[in-house]
């Protein structure tokens, strides 16, 4: 008699201890997934957001396509290589390498440069065309830095955002279009009257 009543007493206390582990691991199930998609939303954001906080903003505001078309318009008749600093999602790096050019993409974010890549594989021009995660130097160092190290047969073509103390040799499209295009033969000789002018 007294065998049967501490089963019966037994029982409901079980049922309890099985629900609140299911609802234990619920929660922890529950508390993972929060936390997981909270650092994916972080990974892929950061990326997106940080170059907007910099110092010099250059965030990801992709080419319309009269600017992409202004851009080859000012390489026209121009062969080689193509190098797009900051290239985003890569679509000038490869309307360039779709027009011939061998073409190259620097990306400070990486989520970028992927889905550059795969977009050249997918447009069939991934083998005239590279992507690499990179982090540029400050617009001013990116100056020195192109007059120092370019040839003279160069053209830097800049495109929402010109450069700071150059003077462009032509100046292509409008507003949001607009691209500013650099002869190296230009801004190379200014460095060189510049370094002339210097007091010894
Ligand atoms: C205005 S978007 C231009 C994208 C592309 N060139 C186009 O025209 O479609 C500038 C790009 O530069 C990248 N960027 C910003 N700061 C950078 C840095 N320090 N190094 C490399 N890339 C950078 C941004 O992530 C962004 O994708």
């Amino acid at each position: 008699m007294s065998d049967l009543r501490v089963e019966i007493e037994k029982e409901p206390v079980q049922g309890d201890t099985n629900r609140s582990r299911v609802k234990n691991r619920v929660g922890l199930v529950a508390t993972c997934a929060l936390g997981g998609s909270l650092v994916a939303l972080y990974a892929v954001a950061v990326p997106f957001i940080a170059p907007a906080l910099r110092k010099t903003c250059l965030p990801f505001v992709p080419a319309t396509n009269t600017q992409v078309k202004n851009v080859l318009r000012a390489l026209q008749s121009r062969s080689g290589t193509l190098v797009d600093i900051g290239s985003g999602d890569g679509r000038i790096v490869i309307a360039a390498a779709r027009e011939g050019f061998r073409s190259v993409g620097f990306e400070l974010n990486p989520w970028l440069v992927w889905y550059s890549r795969y977009r050249a594989w997918k447009q069939g021009v991934h083998r005239h065309t590279s992507f690499y995660i990179s982090d540029l130097w400050k617009m001013e160092q990116l100056e020195a830095k192109l007059q120092t190290e370019l040839q003279s047969s160069a053209r830097v073509v800049a495109c929402r955002f010109p450069f700071p103390t150059w003077t462009p040799d032509h100046v292509t499209g409008e507003g949001i279009d607009t691209v500013w295009v650099y002869d190296a033969e230009t801004f190379k000789s200014h460095t060189t009257t510049a370094k002339a002018a210097e007091p010894q």
